[in-house]
């Protein structure tokens, strides 16, 4: 999985999600209760924090037209999806296959009834999240591919052995209807003696072209590893269906048959995640530390990866970061009912730095998905942009993507521990194409300051461009620009000057307070040549509900208040503790409150008795 281990630090866990205690009602103490109940009230609703969700549709931005449905729920970290060669026309029959991080594949038929086609492929528990000592834990089944002229599944998993995580693949037979795994047979299993670490092991499969199995391997945490042919990690390896080394690999040596070089198709990799083919052309996600690239992944082509966060570039295609948004699944659309122009497109879901996964909501990298062209000979025609971005309010994310037939799939990733996941599909829905956008409510303002670069010049908090100025704090010194008695002449003067504009102008002067700075926004953003000639921002084109909430987030950015910024600062605090430590917290203040209830209780209970004593 994405970056674990050492780039993961000590995070909170979350609590459980929802369950919720009955208060006990007490008659014979009922003051003390209702002095108390408040307090538990609030403790309560602490717990059962829902993660319900808003729509799928609301919870993600896309392009106009687009759609964002569940197609089925109930997944446990689903990280990889892969759909049947030949879905039969029964609405029984196989749809796609999803593997569980957990250990699980399950086959979904047409008509959505999900079926178990293998279990327990773990001999020991993964889940996600931090583990004992705040390492992210995060291993187990990852990788699921079908060989589309045979129809049998290969998967790739980790196993422990004896306290050491080993790589495999297993090759799955089904009976006819596909619905269950006949057989399971192990046809490669990776030596132990290279094995340390949990992070960056086996990733995905992908059966190309040639029928050959191609196999990403992470470099299990031992940067050498990936340029020695010695060694299967840090490599695409390329193997026989059977799981012998295919004879044609372009380090494969007849006299040693069991030679780890045989496997290798290229190397000097760190942690390669997912692969698709565009034509005979192979492409994969790679993640470095602070940067990922996306690579064409080459015969016996050497990507020169040492353990320097630099080397990451050498024989990139394309690089993001830094931050590293964590490029995983990868999807080329052939057709899911996608227009004309996006056929052929690859996309890529970006999962997200894990130094965020304990954040709700949108993040600044990751949580979406990128979208770039390649042409069939492999070049690169359009790099990688935004095509959907997650903007709900849960903390999850995004790691398994497939192309089906009627959509883009991708296998939603929750970021909590116990939270069941779902598989949502974006679909075109051209007919509907403005009233999309507009209906599941303009995309978040955030997401249209992205997908316009603005950070590209402006900073916002610490990170940023420099060559606009700094909009950490815009909407109060705007405000104080726009009312000082300088601009107001200003823009008296350029309306005589321009008496065009002056209408336009009459108009923002009419405004006064937040009213004015909005209306000035919005009119410097698609024109910021309005009141100023000299003006070098260039102007933007954008839909009116995407200039509506990019205001709307410009005008949120103000000097916090006393009051917000420490209300802020304690939220922070809370989310970096521990669970133990919160769950401590909680007890530790509802058992204060209910000796303080107690005690206030007997006070007054004295108190009457002895006004009663004084009125006798
Ligand atoms: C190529 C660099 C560049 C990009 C991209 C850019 N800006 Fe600017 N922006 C500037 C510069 C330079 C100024 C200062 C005024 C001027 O010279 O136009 C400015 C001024 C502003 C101001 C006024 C700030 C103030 O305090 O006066 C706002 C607000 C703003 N930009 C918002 C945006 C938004 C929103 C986007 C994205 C849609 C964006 N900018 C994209 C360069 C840029």
């Amino acid at each position: 999985m994405g970056r674990q281990g050492r780039a993961a630090r000590k995070r909170s866990s979350f609590l459980p999600g929802q369950r919720c205690r009955p208060v006990a009602r007490c008659v014979s103490l009922r003051g003390l209760v209702s002095a108390v109940l408040p307090v538990w009230i609030a403790i309560a609703g602490c717990f059962c924090r829902t993660e319900a969700a808003a729509s799928a549709t609301e919870e993600w931005s896309t392009p106009p037209g687009f759609r964002v449905e569940v197609d089925a729920t109930g997944f446990s970290y689903p990280v990889t999806i892969a759909f049947a060669p030949r879905p039969g026309g029964t609405p029984q029959a196989p749809l796609y296959y999803l593997a569980e991080l957990t250990g699980r594949i399950l086959a979904v038929t047409r008509e959505r009834a999900v079926h178990v086609y293998a279990d327990k492929l773990l001999n020991f528990g993964s889940s996600f999240g931090p583990g004992g000592d705040g390492e992210v834990e995060g291993i187990g089944l990852v990788g699921l591919c079908v060989d589309s002229v045979g129809g049998d599944l290969f998967a790739t998993t980790v196993f422990d052995d004896g306290g050491i995580y080993r790589n495999k693949i297993i090759r799955f037979r089904s009976t006819d209807d596909g619905l269950a795994a006949a057989s399971a047979q192990d046809i490669l299993v990776m030596s132990r003696e290279e094995m340390r670490g949990n992070a960056h092991q086996i990733q995905h499969c992908s059966v190309g072209p040639d029928r050959r199995l191609y196999v990403a391997v992470g470099n299990g945490d031992q940067p050498r590893l990936g340029s020695r042919l010695t060694s299967l990690q840090g490599k695409i390896l390329r193997l026989n269906l059977d799981g012998s080394p295919a004879s044609d690999n372009p380090f494969f040596d007849p006299r040693d048959r069991g030679a780890a070089r045989n496997y290798v198709f290229s190397l000097g990799l760190r942690n390669p995640f997912a692969m698709i083919w565009r034509g005979s052309q192979l492409f994969a996600s790679e993640n470095g530390v602070n940067v990922d690239r996306l690579i064409k992944v080459t015969r016996g082509m050497d990507f020169g990866y040492d353990g320097l966060d630099h080397t990451i570039r050498m024989n990139a295609l394309f690089v993001w970061g830094p931050p590293s948004p964590v490029p995983v699944g990868m999807a080329v659309v052939d057709d899911s009912g996608f227009p004309a122009d996006k056929r052929g497109q690859a996309f890529v879901a970006l999962m997200g730095s894990s130094n965020e996964w304990h954040l709700p909501g949108p993040v600044k990298t990751g949580r979406e998905i990128h979208e770039f062209t390649v042409d069939a000979d492999g070049r690169m025609l359009r790099p990688p942009r935004p095509f959907a971005k997650y903007v709900g309010r849960r903390a999850t994310t995004v790691v398994a993507l497939a192309s089906g037939p009627d959509g883009l799939y991708l296998g939603e990733f929750p970021l909590r521990r116990g939270v069941a996941a779902s598989v949502l599909k974006i679909r075109y829905d051209g007919s509907e194409a403005r009233t999309n956008e507009l209906r599941r409510g303009a995309p978040g303002g955030s997401t249209v300051y992205e997908r316009y670069d603005c950070g590209s010049c402006h900073t916002i908090g610490v990170s940023g461009g420099r060559k606009g100025p700094d909009l950490t704090d815009a909407v109060d010194n705007l405000k104080e620009r726009l009312q000082s008695a300088e601009y107001v002449r200003m823009v008296e003067d350029l309306s005589r000057s321009r008496p065009e504009r002056a209408a336009r102008l009459a108009n923002l002067l009419e405004k006064r307070g937040d009213d004015r700075v909005r209306l000035w926004l919005k009119a410097h953003i698609v024109d910021p040549k309005f009141d100023n000639p000299k003006a070098q921002m260039p102007a933007f084109e954008m839909s009116e509900p995407e200039l509506d909430s990019l205001v709307e987030f410009l005008m949120k950015r103000k000097r916090p208040g006393f009051v917000s910024a420490t209300v802020k600062a304690a939220v922070a605090r809370w989310t970096m503790l521990s669970r133990p430590i919160q769950v401590l917290a909680v007890f530790g203040f509802g058992g204060m409150m209910f000796i303080f209830g107690v005690i206030s209780a007997v006070a007054v209970g004295r108190l009457q008795i002895r006004k009663r004593r004084v009125g006798t």
